[in-house]
This record gives C-alpha cells, sequence and structure tokens, in this order.
C-alpha cells in the first residue's frame, strides 16, 4: 500500500505555480454562478453597499466631533442640521447591521444550493465513466478530492464576496487617507506586503502537503471502516484483527499529525514575526497623525477620522490579502474537481450509433479478441474467437482468474477489447448505441450489488428507471424465486432490506442472489448472462434455479458461468477456458468422450460426491 509521502510535488513550489492554479477560478466561478445567480446577484449588491458603510460613518463622526470641539473649546453657536448628522449616523450604523444579517442570509442560501448542484453534477459525471476508470485507483483519489472539494470549497465562494467588500472598503477608505496624506498610506502598504507573502507562501504549502497525503488519509479511511464495518465484524472478533487495524491506523494518523504539526508550527512563528510587523506599521502611522494634530495641523474631527481610517484601511488591507491567498490556495484544491470534470469516458457511443438488432439474428461473436487490464502488461484473454448464436445455451467453465468475468465484461462492452472484435449480428459493439445495447442484456454478476432498499425496489432496479409495475416485479420474483423469500419479509416486497436504515432486515447470501436473479429476470433482455450466480444457493435452491433457468432462456441466448457440474451440462455447448484461451468445447457428451480437462474436472468433482 502507498504509505510513504512521495515528494514529486515539493519541486513545484512556485510562484508560476500559484498563479497558474489562480486560472481554475473562471470555471469554478462559473459552476458557482450556475448553482444561484440571483442569489449571487444580491450577495453582491449587499456587499458593495455594505462595503462602503466604513467611510461613510467616519466621515460623519469628523464632522459631528469638530462641530463638538467648536461648540465646547471655542463656543461657536450649534450648528443648524447637528442633530440630523447624528441621525445619520446612527442610520449607517443600522444599515451597516441590516446588510450584514442578508449578505449572512445570501451566504446559507448560496452554500446550500451550490452543495446541491455540484454533489448533483459529480453524479452525473460519474455516472459517465466507463468500468476501466471506476478500476483504477488513482481515479478514486481524483473522485474523493473532488467529492470533498464539492462541498469544503464554499469556504472559497465566501471568501470571494468577503473579498469583494474589503476591496471596496479599503479602496474608500485608502482614497481618503491618500487625500490626507500619502506617506501614510505607503507606509501602511509597506508593512502588510509581508505578511502577505508569508500567507501565501504558508497555504501553499498546506496544499502540497495535503495533496501528497492523500493516499495515507485514503487508507486511513478504508481502516475506519473495515475496523468498524458490518462485513468485517465477524472475523474482526475471531482474529483479534482490532488491536492490529488500531495500531496501523494509529502510526498513519501519527506521520499525518507530525507532518501537519511541523507545518503548523513553523507557519505560527513566522507568521507572528511578520503580523507583528504590520502592527507596527500602524502605530507608526497612528503616532505620525496624533503629531499632527498636536501641532496643529489636522482638527481633532480628522484625528478620529485618520485614525478610524487607518485602522480600518488596515485591517482590510491585511484581511484583504489573507483572503486572497487562502483563495489562491482554496483554488489549488479545485484543480482536481475540474479535472474531475475533464475526465472523459473511453467507452461511449459512436456520434452515429446504430440502434441495437431486435431480434438478434446471427449473434454474438469474438473475433480473434485479446485484452490485457489498463496499466496491467500481462494478457488475460488472448486471440479468443467464439459465437454465441440465438437460441443457444451455452457454459463457461475454468479455474479462478482464468478471465471468465473478464470475457462477460467484454461480450456487454464494459471494456473494449485490446486487440480483435466482439461483433453483435456482424457489426462491432462500438458501432452501437450504448444504453440501447445495454437494454437488451441481463446480467447477474459474482458481486452483484445489494441495494439498501426495499424488496422491491431491489428487482425494480434491473428495469431502466426503476419505475416497475408490481405485478411484474411479483413474476419476476417468482421466476427467480425471490417471491418465495420475500413473502416471509414482515412487510413483504415493502420490506427494506440490508442494515443501513432503521427497520431493514438483513438476508443470506443465497436470498440476495435470488433478488438479483429476479432483476436480470425482469429485463427482458436478448442475452442473459449469469456469472457465478449460484455460489451461494444450496444444491436443491441452485437446481431449482436452473431449472427456471432452462425454461426462461427458452428461445434466447445464454451465458452460464459455474462450477456446478450438474448445472453445466444442461447447456447445450460447453466451453473451458485455461490460460486465456479456449481449450476445449462442446456437449457434456462429446467433452466426456474426448476425455480431457473438461471430464479430468468433472470426475474430480463427482467423486467428491460419491
Ligand atoms: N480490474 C482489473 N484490473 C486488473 N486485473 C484484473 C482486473 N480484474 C481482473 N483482473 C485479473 O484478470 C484475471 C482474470 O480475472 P477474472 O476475469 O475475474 O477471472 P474469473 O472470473 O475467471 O475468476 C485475474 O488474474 C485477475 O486478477
Ligand atoms: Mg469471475
Amino acid at each position: 500500500m502507498a504509505t510513504e509521502v512521495n515528494s514529486n510535488q515539493a519541486g513545484a513550489n512556485t510562484w508560476r505555480e500559484r498563479l497558474r492554479a489562480l486560472r481554475n477560478l473562471p470555471p469554478v466561478l462559473r459552476l458557482v454562478w450556475d448553482s444561484a445567480p440571483s442569489v449571487i446577484l444580491w450577495g453582491c449588491g449587499l456587499r458593495v453597499a455594505a462595503g462602503a458603510v466604513p467611510l461613510a460613518t467616519l466621515a460623519v463622526t469628523k464632522w459631528i466631533i469638530d462641530a463638538v470641539v467648536d461648540v465646547v473649546a471655542k463656543k461657536h453657536p450649534m450648528p443648524h442640521a447637528f442633530w440630523w448628522y447624528v441621525g445619520l449616523e446612527f442610520a449607517f450604523a443600522s444599515a451597516g447591521t441590516i446588510f450584514t444579517r442578508a449578505i449572512v442570509y445570501c451566504d446559507t442560501l448560496l452554500s446550500d444550493r451550490y452543495v446541491r448542484y455540484i454533489s448533483i453534477r459529480v453524479m452525473e459525471h460519474a455516472s459517465r465513466m466507463d468500468l476501466a476508470t471506476y478500476e483504477d485507483p488513482s481515479f478514486h483519489d481524483r473522485l474523493e478530492r473532488a467529492r470533498v472539494q464539492a462541498t469544503d470549497r464554499l469556504v472559497m465562494i465566501q471568501a470571494l464576496g468577503n473579498l469583494l467588500q474589503q476591496a471596496i472598503t479599503t479602496a474608500t477608505l485608502a482614497a481618503s487617507i491618500l487625500f490626507f496624506s500619502p506617506w501614510i498610506l505607503a507606509l501602511l502598504i509597506a508593512f502588510v506586503i509581508p505578511a502577505f507573502l508569508g500567507d501565501t507562501h504558508f497555504a501553499f504549502l498546506g496544499y502540497s502537503l495535503n495533496f501528497r497525503l492523500t493516499p495515507i488519509r485514503r487508507e486511513l479511511d478504508y481502516l475506519r471502516t473495515v475496523g468498524a464495518s458490518k462485513d468485517s465484524a465477524k472475523e474482526l472478533k475471531l482474529f483479534c484483527l482490532s488491536p492490529f487495524l488500531k495500531g496501523r491506523f494509529q502510526k498513519l494518523s501519527d506521520e499525518v499529525c507530525d507532518l501537519n504539526n511541523e507545518l503548523a508550527g513553523r507557519k505560527m512563528r513566522v507568521g507572528t514575526v511578520l503580523a507583528l510587523l504590520t502592527t507596527l506599521g500602524y502605530y507608526s502611522a497612528y503616532a505620525y497623525v496624533i503629531y499632527r494634530t498636536l501641532i496643529g495641523a489636522i482638527t481633532v474631527g480628522t484625528l478620529t477620522f485618520l485614525t478610524g481610517a487607518i485602522a480600518g484601511a488596515s485591517t482590510n488591507i491585511q484581511s484583504m490579502f489573507s483572503t486572497f491567498s487562502g483563495i489562491a490556495d482554496q483554488a489549488l484544491f479545485l484543480s482536481d474537481l475540474l479535472a474531475f470534470f475533464q475526465v472523459r469516458p473511453t467507452i461511449q457511443s459512436p456520434p452515429q450509433p446504430l440502434p441495437a438488432p431486435r431480434p438478434i439474428r446471427s449473434g454474438f461473436e469474438l473475433d480473434k479478441v485479446s485484452f490485457a487490464y489498463p496499466g496491467v502488461p500481462r494478457r488475460v484473454l488472448s486471440e479468443i474467437s467464439l459465437r454465441i448464436e440465438p437460441g443457444e445455451r451455452i457454459a463457461l467453465i475454468g479455474e479462478n482468474g482464468q478471465g471468465k468475468t473478464t470475457l462477460v465484461k467484454l461480450l456487454t462492452r464494459l471494456y473494449d477489447p485490446s486487440a480483435g472484435r466482439v461483433l453483435l449480428d456482424g457489426v462491432d459493439l462500438r458501432e452501437y448505441d450504448l444504453e440501447d445495447l445495454y437494454s437488451q442484456i441481463g446480467v447477474v454478476f459474482q458481486d452483484f450489488v445489494r441495494y439498501d432498499m426495499t424488496a422491491a425496489e431491489n428487482i425494480a432496479v434491473g428495469k431502466r428507471g426503476a419505475i416497475v409495475p408490481p405485478a411484474l416485479i411479483a413474476a419476476a420474483a417468482m421466476k427467480s424465486g425471490a417471491d418465495e423469500v420475500i413473502q416471509k419479509l414482515p412487510h413483504g416486497y415493502q420490506q427494506i432490506l440490508g442494515r443501513r436504515f432503521d427497520g431493514g432486515v438483513d438476508l443470506s447470501g443465497g436470498e440476495w442472489q435470488k433478488l438479483a436473479l429476479a432483476r436480470a429476470y425482469l429485463r427482458d433482455a436478448q442475452l442473459l448472462i449469469l456469472d457465478e450466480p449460484t455460489a451461494s444457493l444450496d444444491a436443491r435452491s441452485e437446481h431449482e434455479v436452473f431449472e427456471q433457468f432452462a425454461e426462461l432462456t427458452e428461445g434466447k441466448m445464454a451465458l452460464l458461468i459455474s462450477h456446478r457440474f450438474s448445472t453445466v451440462r444442461m447447456a447445450d455447448r460447453i466451453l473451458v477456458l485455461e490460460g486465456g484461451s479456449v481449450v476445449e468445447q462442446g456437449s457434456h457428451h462429446q467433452l466426456m468422450t474426448i476425455g480431457g480437462r473438461y471430464s479430468e474436472m468433472f470426475d474430480l468433482q463427482a467423486a467428491n460426491y460419491r
């Protein structure tokens, strides 16, 4: 397992890299915008208004204080509109409060809409991926990062809003400082820049660390799941595996914590020094303004105004820079989300797809098909040629790992062959519309899915859209023997299965299998494939299933993979797969007469029953 942290990201620690990450912003903004345009417009409007409030308030305060000083110290008469100004300041303060609340409200709305929108987009896109993509471990890293990013990066969107507001406040305050003294402004900016550089630097280091830790975090997740799952509970207890898993979890999480702590520590030390520098800048400016007031160069009102403006501008410049570096950092994370959206499946319908033939006239044909899994040099199948004619029932046998399931994946176009062609009615499978082709095939895989849904839904998922009249569901269940199982459940067809949800009832492996079979029967497919579907059925159930199967597949094509010869011998033709090739084929009798691999395996199994 990938436990060591590779350092290939460390070299990319450059400014260019950082700026390049910002290129992610426009497409992400596009996603955000699409998720809730009106909420965004409101949010921006409110932030512009809120951004101008501090300057407006300060300006009124200056006027009021100068007026008070005039009245108290110089005994001037009270200015005409004095109390109106006080009222105005109150109005600004109230507006500020209202804006802030309204912005929070908009942000909440936006988060909900955005999370929903992105989650749906991720689900949609993931569903378009082909099987090869799913079976590629690096895809899972990316998918997981995309998933996390879909929701975590919300902070970034709010940060963008804050940046807008901070920018407006800073610009208005800075303009007013500039009006009184350009030097003060220059001083403030000069002292803030180091803190900004520090912030971006650490944000970037944090990103590359996070990136490198993804494999470890995946393993941690795995250990957490195995350590507390229903499927592993039996073995965990009997093998006393918990301490082993816990130890491994601790070791790995210590590694992660150490790396994070080390970075956080450095960030704290450097960050503190730089922040102190910024404070120094602020107080230098402050002292300068006090001095100017004392020598009578500016009024007390202006002193109040400037100290307020300097404090406001300095905090806002600082926050603006750190908000910005936060955004740059988050934008780096988003590259995974965008990369995920850019992955295109290789198994797709052609531009001008053919509809699947109904009925199929000449059947399926493998024409010198070879196959190796992506990234694995070894060929699982080499130059296999075979035909499945309409109405023919074929059994495929072979030891584990000989490529039986792989052959099914090629026949159903879950994968394309590395060489050779798979034909349906003489036309390459790649010419057909993919969904239409899939709709003609019913498969029960060895590792079929147990949906934590109702019994009826577990069968209905076999049909596109999963909305099926109950009578059809019951008919399919009857054929597979699932009906008998379901009738015994407290809520019958409406019984929730699996242990995930409250009130769910779990079934035995064989019972689940009957449901999976019903699903395949519901499809009304022209080719039915059962990949070791009866492995966990008892001998009697299996016999029943296959008696039914023979009836159900009457006139259809069927491919049956099984280790039980009592079942296999019912097929019209038997293929023996070994070392990536079909080594024998024929009927039970023919193969028994040759006395090759088949008869050898048959005798071996028969001996066990004697
Ligand atoms: N997704 C995959 N990636 C790489 N190798 C695989 C994958 N799936 C199966 N294999 C390998 O291909 C071989 C054939 O597997 P499979 O078709 O499942 O055999 P069978 O169904 O006959 O037991 C095995 O050696 C297996 O390890
Ligand atoms: Mg298999």
